[in-house]
């Protein structure tokens, strides 16, 4: 945050002066002196000397008349600087207020002498504080940020900006600078010691960040190119991101979907930075589902609702978990707030559309009167107890009172080497630990299972002695949905399983990708082909090849084979190939598609889509020179084509390929039958 400069007046006119331009940007300098009680002099003194200072800039009126008067308007920096005078304004007042109630009747007020309004407010569901400017303000400030360099939000950070702004990352005013942002990757803390244990940064390119310094003013936009915020950039900085990575997910392995991010989708430098928020980004999707942190605050204060326990989720709602939450709410005597993400989660996850169908389906199973749902545009980064944490505090931003914890919360699965990345209660623990400080109380459960003699659940260390339980994984689950068996009544609602058989056919109904890679002339085209008319033959699904030569004429004829433009093609047929599966075609690719890291963000494109299914056309390097069918493997020897895959460039083969076919010696209907053989042991074609 700045520091006023020295000719900066006393906090007190300083902030009732910024609290005037907000609410009265344009009007006159007499209108603005009568307000503050002061002379015109003393206004021109002010208003130059905040000007200087950056918290303020002088804004033309759109007129062509010279008379027109200016208007002023705070920056980012000054809007900042705003927020922090209103909240010592306010604890100066409450603490003299509490001074005031001792004096009278000999005890305190009951409020704390705490370092900001917002603790000391949430504890009466009173509006937490937001990074807003007023409607007017946006207008022009929207205006003036037009000419602003201007940064389009991943969505990602999309997400992380919304809940910035409307309150739900309270305390935090903006995107970390480096110093927060050391200071929580290792401690779990703010610089200031507030915990905060989720880094929330702005990764941006190296192009990006060359282009701006600390000290500027950027513009974020969305997708569509909507303004949403200005960043008033506070630092600039390199992270250390395989340090992120061990410690706030745990270990640098990228088979945690965050430590993937984080190396193959995450830029490489951080911006950091006061937020000033102009508008909120738009859904145009279960709108009326959707609340801000004040406007569940306000819901709850309407209903008369005390104590809220928050249930999070990202998957559909099964039995287990209406009973766990009917227990919960019991137990800590408090209506329920069902919250499901809708943002980000797990790659692979069941998409949001389908899992909010899902929660309507199964609302009418909860008393209206106790229980309200509310969507949350979170990305999730599956940190498991870091994340609980975070959970927690977002929840309490939220107005509510409690928490449910279950086994292995916002776990990402298994690491690399196949083991767990943390135990299954560790959420529990590190939640409990740090519970006063988050301000919300932990209902921790175990596992919930069925008990097939007493035809209830039960959570798990509490199934009577020699009683049989009944318990169907996630996995077993979407086993289930992809094979078209039967899902029993015990296990879920009828409603909920329709939608998800809706969303999720059986799998040989569902679209799917094809990748094969290899050398150049190892054979991949050739077996491509035959796959495809073999594929159409069986009918049923239409069936797309994108084949190397073919998608470098028509998609990526611009490119080279510098590894950047490798990358460029490889994901735009990832696209590609992503869409068709989505809309339950097939796609068969077959680039050289040389490095792992693209491959597997390819991979990771169209698994939430349906299968992928890598083959490696393992061909030697010696065979495919000695095809050298297209003369390239000659040219490229006597170097008259640079980067040549297996010559003058890499290729690194996959490790973990559903599927190697070789082609020396082998036909390729023999190659063919193979991959058809494997598409049916995976249920993808009819046997
Ligand atoms: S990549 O790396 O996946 O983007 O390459 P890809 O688009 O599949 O390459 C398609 C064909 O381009 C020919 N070609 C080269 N290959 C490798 N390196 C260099 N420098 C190069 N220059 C041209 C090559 O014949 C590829 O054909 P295939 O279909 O693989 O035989």
């Amino acid at each position: 945050m700045t520091t006023p400069a020295p000719n900066l007046p006393e906090e007190d006119l300083l902030f009732r002066l910024l609290r005037q331009l907000d609410i009265a940007p344009e009007a006159s300098q007499r209108a603005t002196a009568e307000a503050l009680d002061i002379s015109l002099g003393r206004l021109n003194a002010l208003l130059r000397a905040v000007t200087e200072a950056g918290l303020v800039r002088l804004a033309q009126r759109d007129s062509a008349d010279r008379r027109a008067r200016v208007a002023y308007a705070l920056t980012a920096r000054g809007a900042a600087e705003k927020v922090r005078l209103t909240d010592r304004f306010l604890a100066r007042k409450l603490a003299e207020y509490d001074a005031l109630h001792a004096e009278l009747t000999g005890t305190g007020s009951g409020f704390s002498f705490l370092k900001s309004r917002t603790l000391m407010m949430q504890n009466h569901l009173a509006p937490v504080p937001e990074l807003y400017v007023s409607a007017d303000s946006a207008q022009k400030l929207k205006r003036e940020a037009a000419d602003l360099v201007s940064w389009d939000l991943t969505p990602r950070q999309t997400c992380d900006l919304e809940l910035l702004m409307n309150g739900g990352f309270n305390p935090l005013k903006g995107f970390l600078g480096q110093e927060d942002y050391e200071s929580v990757v290792e401690t779990m803390r703010l610089a200031d010691g507030t915990l905060w244990p989720m880094p929330i940064t702005l990764d941006v390119s190296e192009d990006f960040a060359a282009k701006v310094e600390p000290g500027q003013d950027i513009a974020l936009r969305d997708a569509e190119g909507v303004i949403l915020a200005i960043l008033s950039i506070g630092d600039k900085y390199i992270p250390n991101k395989a340090r992120e990575a061990l410690m706030v997910f745990g270990a640098d392995d990228v088979a945690h979907p965050a430590v993937n991010y984080l190396h193959h989708v995450a830029g490489p430098v951080y911006l950091g930075g006061a937020i000033t928020g102009i508008q909120q980004p738009v859904h145009y999707d279960f709108r009326a589902r959707r609340d801000t942190p004040n406007e569940l605050r306000a819901y709850f204060r309407k209903l008369g609702w005390r104590k809220i326990v928050a249930f999070q989720t990202r998957n559909p709602l099964h039995r287990a978990h209406q009973e766990l939450t009917f227990r919960a709410a019991k137990e800590a005597q408090a209506n329920l707030l069902i919250h499901p993400v809708v943002g980000m989660t797990k790659p692979g996850d069941v998409d949001h559309f389908t899992r909010v169908r899902c929660y309507e389906a199964v609302l009418d199973k909860y008393p209206a009167a106790t229980t309200h749902m509310s969507l949350l545009n979170l990305a999730m980064r599956m940190a498991g107890p870091r994340e609980a944490v975070w959970h927690g505090l977002i929840r309490k931003n939220h107005g509510c009172t409690h928490f449910i914890v279950g086994r292995d919360h916002a776990g990402p699965g298994k690491n690399s080497q196949g083991v767990d990345f943390y135990g299954p209660y560790d959420a529990q623990e590190l939640f409990k630990a740090h519970e006063a400080e988050i301000g919300i109380e932990m209902v921790d459960f175990k596992h919930m299972v069925y008990v097939q003699e007493k035809a209830q659940y039960y959570p798990a260390n509490e199934v009577p002695e020699g009683d049989t339980i009944l318990d169907i994984s996630g996995t077993e689950l979407r086993r289930r949905l992809r094979e078209g068996l039967e899902i029993p009544e015990w296990f879920s609602f009828p409603e909920v399983v329709k939608e998800l058989r809706r969303t999720s056919p059986p799998r040989s109904q569902q679209g799917f990708t094809v990748f094969f890679t290899g050398l150049s002339g190892s054979g991949k085209s050739t077996i491509a082909n035959a796959i495809m008319v073999k594929l159409m033959e069986q009918g049923g699904r239409p069936v797309t090849l994108l084949d190397g030569d073919v998608v470098r004429k028509h998609l990526s004829s611009e490119l080279g084979f510098s590894k950047e433009h490798r990358d460029i093609n490889i994901r735009r047929i990832g696209y590609v190939a992503s869409e068709i599966t989505k809309n339950g075609g097939i796609a068969i690719c077959a680039p050289i598609a040389p490095y792992t890291a693209t491959r597997r963000a390819v991979r990771e494109m169209i698994e939430s889509f349906g299968a992928f299914i890598e083959v490696h056309v393992a061909t030697s390097l010696e065979e495919c020179e000695r095809r050298d069918r297209k003369g390239l493997y000659k040219l490229a020897r006597e170097g008259k084509i640079k980067e040549f895959t297996g010559i003058s460039d890499p290729y690194e083969a996959p490790t973990a390929a559903e599927l190697v076919v070789d082609t020396e010696g082998m036909d390729v209907d023999y190659c063919a039958q193979q991959v058809l053989l494997k598409l049916e042991s995976m249920g993808l074609i009819a046997a």
